[in-house]
This record gives C-alpha cells, sequence and structure tokens, in this order.
C-alpha cells in the first residue's frame, strides 16, 4: 500500500511576515497535486500563516492543557491559531531543552488529543551510527515516546548528523531504517526522511522503500527550494 506522501517544512526559528508570501507561492505550486504540504513557521506567525492554501503546523507544544508554564504553548492554543500538525521531539529540542522521551510521547499524546497530526521525530547521532547502534536507538526513542494513538501520527526519521550539514545517509540506510521503523508503528503511518533534503536529492529519497514524504529545514524557507521538493513526489 503506498500513503499519500507528507512534506513537511520546518522553518525552526526563521521567518517573518514579509516572507509569508512564500506560502502563497508553495500553495499554487502544490494546488491539485497529490500530496500533503505543511508548513511549520515559529509559533508568532501561525495564525499570520493561516488560510493560504497550505496546512500550517508548530514546532513544539506543551504537553499539558494549561497551567504555570511561562513562556510555553498548549496543543489546544495551536489549534486555536489555526495549526493542523505540531513537530515533536525534533533533536534540537531533545539537545537545547533536554526533552525525553517520556516528554516527547507525553506532547505527542497532547497534539493527537487535540486533534492535530503529529510528527514525532526520531534519530541517531553520528557517534551512534558509526558505532553500530543506529536502528536500536531510533527503536528504543520509539518505544519511549510513541504516543497510545497510531492515527494522525507521523514519524520523521533524521539522523542528527544529516541535518543542516548537507550530509544525507545512503538509499540503502535510509531503506533499512525506514524498514525497522514500520516494523514498529504498522502500515498506516507515514515516515517522513529529514536532514538535508534538498531539490537535488528530494527525487531520489522520496522514492526509497517506505519513504512516505520529508522533513525540511533549510530548503523550505522559499518557494524556489521548495517547491521543486514537493514536485519530486511525482518524478519517477
Ligand atoms: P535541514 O533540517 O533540512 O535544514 O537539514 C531538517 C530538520 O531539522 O527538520
Amino acid at each position: 500500500m503506498t500513503l499519500r506522501k507528507l512534506i513537511a517544512g520546518n522553518w525552526k526559528m526563521h521567518g517573518s511576515l514579509s516572507v509569508l508570501t512564500e506560502i502563497d507561492t508553495i500553495a499554487a505550486a502544490a494546488k491539485g497535486r497529490d500530496v500533503d504540504v505543511a508548513i511549520c513557521p515559529p509559533f508568532t506567525l501561525i495564525a499570520r500563516a493561516t488560510g493560504r492554501g497550505v496546512a500550517i503546523g508548530a514546532q513544539d507544544c506543551h504537553a499539558a492543557a494549561k497551567g504555570a508554564h511561562t513562556g510555553c504553548v498548549s496543543a489546544a492554543m495551536l489549534v486555536e491559531a489555526g495549526a493542523a500538525y505540531c513537530i515533536v521531539g525534533h533533536s534540537e529540542r531533545r539537545a537545547d531543552n533536554f526533552e525525553t522521551d517520556a516528554d516527547v510521547k507525553a506532547k505527542a499524546d497532547a497534539v493527537i488529543g487535540a486533534g492535530m497530526t503529529a510528527i514525532l521525530c526520531v534519530g541517531e547521532t553520528v557517534e551512534q551510527r558509526r558505532a553500530g547502534q543506529a536502528v536500536e536507538v531510533v527503536e528504543a526513542q520509539l518505544a519511549g515516546s510513541l504516543p497510545a494513538s497510531r492515527d494522525n501520527l507521523a514519524i520523521a526519521y533524521e539522523p542528527v548528523w544529516a541535518i543542516g550539514t548537507g550530509l544525507v545517509p545512503s538509499n540503502a540506510d535510509v531503506a533499512e531504517m525506514h524498514a525497522a521503523i514500520r516494523a514498529v508503528v504498522g502500515p498506516d503511518v507515514r515516515i517522513l526522511y529529514g536532514g538535508s533534503v534538498k531539490p537535488s536529492n528530494a527525487a531520489e529519497l522520496l522514492h526509497v522503500a517506505n519513504v512516505d514524504g520529508a522533513l525540511v529545514g533549510g530548503a523550505s524557507l522559499t518557494a524556489a527550494d521548495f517547491v521543486p521538493i514537493i514536485e519530486a513526489v511525482s518524478v519517477r
């Protein structure tokens, strides 16, 4: 079975009101294509980014519904702002904010409970890959962080060493990891690849077995880079 592919852009801490027109160009190019497209801008841009013809997502949320958590945003608040997706467990949050697998699970449950789709990120460090532990590390992350529901869930396999570096794993390594993830999550959960996805490598990566889309950082910031990645879904 082939799952409809999802191409999601993670703007990280980039973007401003003045570049939201990029989303209009992306929407025009994605219209009518057999692919789901989402852009995850910073929190402050979510409400202004909606209604442009591309699904909008957040990059993180708090696991609790409300409370004394200064500086945090709940899943329900994101839904109210117009978000349909929320990334959880990105390696930058695991590193910068010390998020554990248990934290990530709680966030994923909150995201799905609020009616959004969770994009749950997993991936090994370069040391772990060199030590031959990549698959077991990712399996452990999944064991600790998968939400209760498999509905409205996507997994993003993002090797930490491939993020923002221009390095990508071989097709064989991507296929091996995605098959291992598939064995855990079952046939209906989309498994995205992320880490240095560019117009030049997107078609190849998107046609590796069990790759159901991409989570794109740097190359999602402009329509000029992101649109060819969306178009690569239909390149054979
Ligand atoms: P990159 O980032 O495409 O810039 O490597 C991917 C990500 O961190 O989601």
